[in-house]
């Protein structure tokens, strides 16, 4: 990302004074940030603060008179490689949508070829307002990104849809559309993450600790290269990432299906998910009551789905997880053959700071001609990042891409 050129636009919204939160992380991070304010944007925040932080003269208006050959609305459009308007109110978007360039924002972005995402914020009626909704969906249609605002309380004193995301948030998805590597742009992935839950009774379950850390973490890192990613998610404790599409499943048996109903068009399948291997033989429709006597609850295997993944694979890549907390190396080994896998990370999730819970792990690589790579401890996003670079590198992976 460092030396990139990013061209911060900036309207007339109360979050116009988080654009210099914006532009301050995107100097620290080596980008070279250029500042375009809309004439309503000076009403929320000061030219000088922008200019402080960006190291780079704001510009409101075109200059006029003779200034020479510059022309800051073709100049700033071709120097450009990223444009982020923070944020992005409904009379700008609508002017994108529009082509109206009465303005040097508007102008620049007509004359611009570089991507251009935009932060809607405002009134909750105004963006749910179907000429708003509108121009998004024609404005994504041609190739505009965009981040959904957040609910919550608005400086309007409502609350709903409407309030800037975070401004880590919004990094993420200049990195995203800023990194380089794309190795993963067209393909179908799928992730699974979190922990199944089998039901006991109307209000029990049995469960694992899994939080969708390590899950998300590869969702996150596939969707920053390109892939489209479908998420399959369990029981979860933390946030899943942005840009994904997001299908809930809590049980083996839902999971299995969700999984198997977009199977057929993917390209790869990463199982994090922390699948229960039993579940109760009946669920008691009524709570169980409180008794003197011990209870028995007599269990029964539940379906493999990666196994049943690998006995249907055609050009899919498969990657399976294993826990495992004793006898790894000859455990994963089993488990890499008996589902057929193409790759198998294995956690020793009895080792502190590996496997469930927390933002660590500690994995081996395991690949189909006998090959172990180890890692030391490293972080569930560090991990993501090199088991996709470890997909992308196998043959059959590159087969995929000189196919489509
Ligand atoms: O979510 P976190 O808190 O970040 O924790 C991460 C993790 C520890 C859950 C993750 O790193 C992990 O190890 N996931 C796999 C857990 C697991 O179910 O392991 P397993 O050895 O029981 O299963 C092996 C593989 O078969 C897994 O890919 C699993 O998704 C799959 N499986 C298992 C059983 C089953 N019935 N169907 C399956 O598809």
């Amino acid at each position: 990302m460092v030396g990139k050129t990013v061209i911060v636009g900036v309207t007339g919204g109360i979050a116009a004074y988080k654009a210099a939160e914006l532009v301050s992380s995107l100097v620290k991070k080596g980008l070279n940030v250029h500042v375009i304010l809309t004439k309503a944007a000076l009403d929320f925040i000061t030219p000088l603060t922008l200019e402080t932080l960006a190291k780079n003269p704001v510009l409101v208006d075109e200059p006029t008179g003779s200034q020479g050959i510059y022309v800051p609305h073709i100049d700033l459009a071709l120097k450009a490689e990223l444009f982020v308007v923070v944020p992005a109110t409904a009379n700008t978007i609508a002017k994108i949508a529009t082509g109206i360039a009465d303005n040097l924002l508007t102008s620049t972005i007509l004359a611009t070829k570089a991507p251009v995402l935009l932060a809607p914020s405002m009134n909750v009626n105004m963006y749910e307002n179907p000429i708003t909704q509108k121009n998004i969906e024609f404005l994504k249609s041609i190739g505009f990104h965009f981040i959904e605002p957040e609910e919550g309380f608005l400086a309007c004193g409502t609350v709903g849809k409407g309030r800037l995301p975070a401004i880590p948030v919004i990094l993420e998805e200049i990195e995203r559309l800023l990194c380089l590597k794309k190795d993963f742009q067209g393909k179908r992935v799928i992730v699974t993450a979190g922990g199944t839950r089998e039901a006991i009774d109307p209000v029990r379950y049995i469960g694992n600790r899994s939080s969708g850390k390590m899950g998300f973490a590869i969702a996150k890192e596939a969707y920053k290269r390109g892939a489209q990613v479908t998420l399959i998610a369990g029981n979860t404790t933390v946030e899943p990432p942005q840009g994904v599409k997001l299908i809930r499943a809590f049980s083996t048996e839902k999971m299995r299906d969700e999984v198997l109903k977009v199977f057929p068009d993917a390209d790869v399948v990463i199982k994090a998910a922390a699948v229960a291997d039993y579940k109760p033989k009946t669920v008691e429709q009524s709570k169980i009551k409180k008794g003197e006597q011990n209870l028995t609850i007599e269990l029964c295997p539940t379906v493999d789905i990666l196994k049943e993944l690998g006995k249907i694979k055609d050009k899919q890549i498969l990657v399976g997880f294993a826990a495992e907390t004793d006898q790894v190396a000859m455990n994963a080994k089993k488990k890499l053959e008996e589902k057929n896998l193409d790759l198998l990370v294995a956690n020793d999730v009895s080792k502190e700071g590996a496997g469930f819970e927390v933002d660590t792990n500690i994995v081996s690589i395991l690949y189909r001609n006998g090959q172990v790579e180890e890692f030391p401890l490293l972080t569930k996003a560090e991990i993501a990042t090199l088991v996709l670079d470890r997909i992308a590198a196998l043959p059959r992976f590159e087969c995929q891409v000189k196919e489509s």
